[in-house]
């Protein structure tokens, strides 16, 4: 399986910041956007990575990831002259995919869940979509279900049918690149990834898992705010959570610690 990383568009949302770099090259904690996509790829596995990017910061790209090598796979770049929406920027992934199946991960997407179980199980036809419950269902692409299938998907819908947001991970099977070049751009000028879903529950290949930990999306101020404070849990939880609890008067020894209460100490626990 080939995994691809969308890490374009225009990041309007995240003005003025994203006037001096790409959005995905921000920072989310201690690590740059992009790397987290990059991980739940590698995690699970995938070994041949391509990123999409737009033609302003490809070189900063680049700089910062080189051939992959540090993280453990090859990398390839894209470049997308123009935001044309993410199923566009899919399709300059056709060569790269040839007869492979694909995971397809949004640069800016934070799972906190490990999802590797359901990147191996992918068998490679039809597609896999990972649903997540949210109070801001509007934002977002929203699944309408009926019992555990997915009926259908609407783009950021002023009356969702349901608080299931449709995660920017997927995984489809080579059909996926004829799937796009049938597609008209939406109203708002873009080629959509819903639309793309869409076709494959037309053709009643699409199947969907609701994650179970945290997950967020980090293209606006508050979206962004939120994916710092999950990356920080989960940072701090991994390396420092038990080490935390047992060692509490030993942890100002350790510069990441220092600065953190008892109660906050404790909290890693939990
Ligand atoms: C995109 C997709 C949307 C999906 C979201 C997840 O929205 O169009 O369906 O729910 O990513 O992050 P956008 O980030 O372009 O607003």
């Amino acid at each position: 399986m080939k995994g691809i990383i969308l890490a374009g568009g225009e990041g309007n949302r995240l003005k003025p910041l994203t006037e001096y770099t790409n959005k995905h090259l921000l920072h989310i904690y201690n690590q740059p956007m992009v790397y987290y996509p990059l991980n739940t790829l590698t995690n699970a596995g995938i070994r041949e990575i391509l990123i999409v990017t737009g033609p302003k910061h490809a070189g900063t790209f680049l700089q910062l990831l080189g051939d992959g090598r540090r993280f453990k796979c090859n990398l390839q770049f894209r470049v997308q002259e123009k935001a044309e929406g993410i199923a566009h920027a899919l399709s300059l992934s056709k060569k790269f995919v040839g007869n492979d199946s694909c995971a397809v991960i949004l640069g800016d997407n934070i799972f906190e869940d490990d999802l590797t179980k359901e990147i191996k199980a992918f068998t490679g036809s039809g597609a896999h979509i990972f649903l997540k419950e949210t109070e801001s269902p509007q934002r977002f692409g929203v699944a309408e279900l009926k019992g555990k299938n997915v009926v259908k998907i609407e783009e950021k819908p002023k009356n969702p049918k349901s608080n299931y947001a449709v995660t920017g991970l997927y995984l489809f099977d080579p059909n996926v690149f004829e799937i796009i070049n049938g597609l008209r751009p939406s109203n708002r000028g873009e080629y959509e990834i819903t639309d793309v879903n869409n076709e494959y529950i037309k053709r009643g290949q699409l199947t969907a898992t609701l994650l179970k930990k945290r997950w967020t999306d980090s293209g606006t101020f508050e979206s962004l705010y939120r994916a710092n404070h999950i990356a920080r849990e989960i940072h701090l939880r991994k390396n420092y959570g038990a080490r935390a609890h047992s060692k509490i008067s030993d942890t100002k020894k350790d510069p990441a610690l220092e600065f953190m209460t008892k109660t906050q100490l404790q909290n890693l626990e939990t």
